[in-house]
């Protein structure tokens, strides 16, 4: 842990009766004056659309928006080709020319304070996410972050505290949550298929050496944050979906987590193979150890194994697991098993429950989200489902408390890790209402 991070840390750590270091950052919870935005509906409205960051991520975003007839009205980005690009595609979609705002950090500013603009998708580098997402809700603008949302507690807090103020929406773009078996086994989870559920695993494993090293893209500021902390830096992908099978935030909460990493080796080791020894690369101290594991225990009891490791050979893997008193899934590759499944202890195909258990947003636009093809077409449903919503006047699926829970592992990981391992306590960002709000998230899976 940097000297920064350390105070940073101090700031909002406190030894719990417990004995567990409770994360409480700045705001109470269980606040009198807070105003929870559980359930709140949107207005209905055909939402105009402002984008920030239209690099590698946002100019996908941005055709997934477009396949879902959105209008975008306003781009973003402090590199003017990128921003110039992202405009072809909109006038290629058949759209009038968006204002483009490229002047610097906070050109930003200009666009969300466009009355045309109704919600606002942030596809930059970690470290400006909350910044611009808390500048637009106070523009009453709608926001869709990437992930993860935050990467401290207040900030965490902070998305919070302003959706509540503001009465707008702040989600994160967790477009896992809307991958084919994610959503196929959410529903298989909500008919009581895998009995009582007990413990889930979840992870970011995916080789980035080339692109942390690379000169442009996300080679430009994603290493550096392997510098600056030691813990999970990227737990949502993983975690979004397990947390949508367990109900958090939604009768069951995460109570604490336990992390340990690695030592960190990866990236070094790669620079020296494919760095040239003069490149000011080899100034940088790599201190995110490479695979972290974290254990983050729920409410109710239930566990989880939360891993990251993004600096080493391994095949792609989100681990996607989830297992019950009757059975068990495991994804990479997806293989299920229940309690007297023919075959003796084989694992089964998941073939055989999609015809009963498809998803019906994948049943209804799987062939236009194949064909857009982000990610398998999950992206596209991410971002029709959030239209949708809007458009319909329903609330949004996933919610500022999910953007903050499932961002969290990131700053307590870095806690625990900096405490020999301590249990750390998760804030309860939904101030106590878990417990009234039943179901799960994703359309057409609630019980
Ligand atoms: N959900 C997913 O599957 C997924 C996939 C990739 C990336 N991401 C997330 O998307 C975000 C962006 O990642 P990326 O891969 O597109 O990175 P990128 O580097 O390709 O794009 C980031 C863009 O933000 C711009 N930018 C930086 N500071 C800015 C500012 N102050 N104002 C306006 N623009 C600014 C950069 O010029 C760049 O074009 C990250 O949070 C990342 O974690 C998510």
């Amino acid at each position: 842990m940097s000297n920064r991070s350390r105070r940073r840390f101090l700031q909002f750590a406190t030894i719990g009766a417990a004995g567990a270091i409770a994360g409480n950052a700045h705001s109470p919870e269980g606040s009198p004056t807070s105003s929870s935005v559980i359930n709140l509906p949107f207005a209905p409205l055909n939402p105009r659309l402002g984008m920030i960051g239209t690099g590698g991520r946002g100019t996908e975003l941005l055709k997934n928006f477009l396949g879902a007839d959105v209008q975008v009205n306003a781009l973003c980005d402090i590199v003017s080709e990128k921003a110039e690009n992202a405009r072809t595609l909109v006038e290629k979609a058949g759209q009038k020319q968006p204002v483009l705002y490229t002047k610097g950090d906070y050109a930003f500013e200009g666009l969300i304070s466009r009355e045309d603009i109704d919600l606002i998708v942030i596809a930059t580098p970690w470290r400006w996410h909350t910044t611009m997402a808390v500048a637009a809700l106070k523009q009453g603008k709608h926001v869709a972050i990437e992930v993860p949302a935050a990467t401290t507690l207040e900030e965490c807090w902070k998305l919070v505290d302003t959706s509540e103020a503001t009465r707008r929406h702040c989600i994160m773009l967790e477009n896992c949550c809307y991958g084919y078996n994610e959503t196929l086994i959410l529903g298989m989870v909500r008919a009581g298929m895998f009995g009582d559920l007990l413990y889930g695993e979840a992870a970011y494993l995916h080789d980035l050496r080339e692109e942390l090293f690379s000169n442009k893209g996300e080679g430009l500021w994603r290493r550096t944050v392997h510098t600056e902390r030691d813990g999970n830096l990227y737990p949502t992908h993983g975690l979004g979906p397990v947390a949508n099978y367990m109900g958090i935030n939604r009768g069951d909460r995460f109570d604490y987590l336990v992390s340990m990493s690695t030592p960190a080796k990866g990236l070094a080791e790669y620079r020296s193979s494919h760095v040239p020894k003069d490149d000011p690369k080899w100034q940088e101290r790599y201190i995110t150890g490479d695979m972290n594991t974290s254990l983050i225990k729920t409410a109710n009891g239930l566990t989880i194994n939360l891993q990251h490791d993004v600096s080493n050979p391994h095949p792609y893997d989100r681990l996607n697991a989830i297992a019950g008193t009757k059975g068990i899934f495991r994804d990479y590759p997806p293989r299920i098993y229940f309690d007297e499944q023919p075959g003796g202890e084989e694992w089964g195909s998941i073939d055989q429950y999609k015809e009963r258990f498809e998803h019906p947003l994948w049943n209804r636009e799987g062939e236009i989200a194949r064909k857009l093809g982000g990610h398998g077409g999950m992206d596209y449903l991410e971002c029709y489902r959030l239209v949708e919503c809007m458009r319909q006047g329903l609330p949004p699926d996933m919610d500022v408390y999910d953007a903050a829970s499932w961002s969290a592992p990131g700053p307590l990981s870095q806690a625990s890790i900096a405490s020999g391992s301590a249990p750390v306590k998760f804030p309860d960002f939904t101030r106590g209402r878990w417990k009234e709000r039943k179901g799960s998230t994703i359309a057409g899976a609630v019980a």
